[in-house]
């Protein structure tokens, strides 16, 4: 690839700017565009809209070669290839709901250089070939395609898109891979090419396999409670065999986020749209929403009732290290406590409000301290760092009864109860 590849990214959500500014940090010649005029304008004056470390960085000192508009016709102007980050929410079918990926590709006839077109945003199998189709019948049977997932993780985005394990690239014709691998010049990891449904489904077979890894424990975890295991040291135990890894064994209070939910979603419903039921995924599901009502039902008989008692949650956002709210398990948690008559309130050091849905119901603190005053319970939703660091001995003696639920294994049982604590974690004795 001659330095300065003309390149279109629709889309500055996560994986947008993400890609955008990583493409341009590898010296091509990116234009982001977005619907949202007051994203567009945040960026334009040097802000990031989202939290990812080193991605305002890496804006900044790419600004020749990275734009950002709103105009479609601006964003295709030259551009020889075209990525499409945009999002794909659920439809109320449980289908994704692809309109966004449309509305791009109905755009394209605009552009007169354009080589390929290429889809990060994640979507169903068989997408490609739709998309394929569209092209041809648009008259743009010489522009490739190709499906390039995304595994980066939150909060390490730039540093996934830059040092991957993998680069996936399913395309149909060999110009299409070439290219598209060229392009990923200066990444360090290696580029795996194949076809477009393997890409596709690849990259949902990972997020539910990961999803699977994080059921199994915390069901593990659930069998250490009624037999005096513990899942810690269990866990620790089993990802020591290279075959399993330790990674995404850490029991908790079940996965969330913008993709596991929507993802494994979305492949249960691709698996019933082709006749067939996948019978582990709809369990790591189930599992995956029975953790969080066991978490309240436990809470409930420590409390004896819900009603009237002032919880604090710990954490919002989905993981620590992201202000993401999206799907964050403390949603759920926060319902279901004021649908059971309790007074909510939280902490959360970094999630965006206008986001959170929760907010609205629930009083949010500037410390851990401070929403704990005066509660029945507290509990630990969002393994913060910060959180190992507040000083809980003063915390207890300010709380009304020093119920602690530790959705995330974060602290020390024996210091906790030392502490005076009646202190419940998930999977440990
Ligand atoms: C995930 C995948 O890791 C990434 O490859 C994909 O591209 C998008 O989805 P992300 O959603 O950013 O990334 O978060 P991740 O760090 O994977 O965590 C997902 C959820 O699982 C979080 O709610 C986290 O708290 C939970 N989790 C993770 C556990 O409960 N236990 C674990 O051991 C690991």
């Amino acid at each position: 690839v001659r330095p300065g590849l003309r390149i279109a990214v629709f889309g500055a959500g996560y994986i947008g700017l993400v890609t955008g500014a990583c493409l341009a940090e590898l010296g091509h010649r990116v234009v982001v565009r977005d619907i949202d005029p007051e994203k567009v304008r945040l960026l334009r004056s040097g802000d990031v809209p989202i939290y990812e470390p080193g991605l305002g960085d890496m804006i900044a000192r790419n600004k020749e070669r990275l734009t950002f508009t709103l105009d479609v016709q601006e964003t295709l102007n030259g551009a020889e290839v075209v990525y499409v980050c945009v999002d794909t929410p659920p439809s109320a079918s449980g289908d994704a709901d692809l309109s966004r990926v449309w509305s791009v590709v109905r755009s394209l006839e605009a552009a007169s250089h354009l080589r390929a077109v290429v889809v990060k945003s994640t979507v169903p199998v068989g997408t490609g070939a739709r998309v394929r189709a569209a092209l041809d019948a648009a008259g743009l049977g010489h522009v490739g395609y190709a499906a390039n997932p995304e595994f980066t993780a939150e909060g390490r985005a730039v540093e996934d898109f830059l040092h991957p394990d993998r680069v996936v690239i399913g395309a149909d014709d060999d110009a299409t891979a070439a290219l598209i691998s060229e392009l990923h010049t200066g990444v360090d990891g290696p580029v795996v090419v194949m076809d477009v449904r393997s890409a596709e489904m690849a990259k949902l077979a990972s997020n539910a396999l990961l999803a699977t890894k994080i059921s199994f424990i915390n069901e593990i975890a659930t069998l250490c409670e009624k037999t005096g295991a513990d899942v810690e040291d269990v866990a620790r135990a089993v990802g020591m065999d290279h075959r399993l890894g330790h990674h995404f064994l850490r029991p908790g209070i079940g996965w969330g986020g913008s993709c596991f939910p929507k993802d494994s979603e979305a492949l249960r419903q691709l698996a019933s749209n082709t006749g067939y039921h996948l019978q582990m995924l709809s369990a790591v599901i189930e599992v995956n929403n029975l953790q969080k009502r066991r978490a309240i039902q436990r809470l409930k008989d420590e409390l004896g009732t819900l009603a009237g008692a002032r919880v604090a949650l710990l954490g919002m956002t989905f993981k620590p290290g992201t202000d993401d709210m999206r799907e964050a398990p403390s949603t759920v948690l926060a319902g279901r406590l004021l649908a059971e008559g309790a007074e909510v309130r939280c902490w959360d050091p970094m999630a965006r409000p206008a986001e959170a849905e929760p907010w609205t119901w629930t009083t949010r603190h500037e410390s851990p301290r401070s929403a704990v005053e005066g509660a029945d319970a507290a509990i630990l939703v969002t393994d913060w760092p910060q959180l190992k660091e507040v000083d809980w001995a003063q915390a207890a003696s300010v709380m009304r009864r020093p119920v602690f639920f530790d959705g995330r294994n974060l602290l020390d049982p024996a210091v906790m109860r030392s502490l005076g604590f009646t202190y419940i974690s998930v999977g440990r004795p």
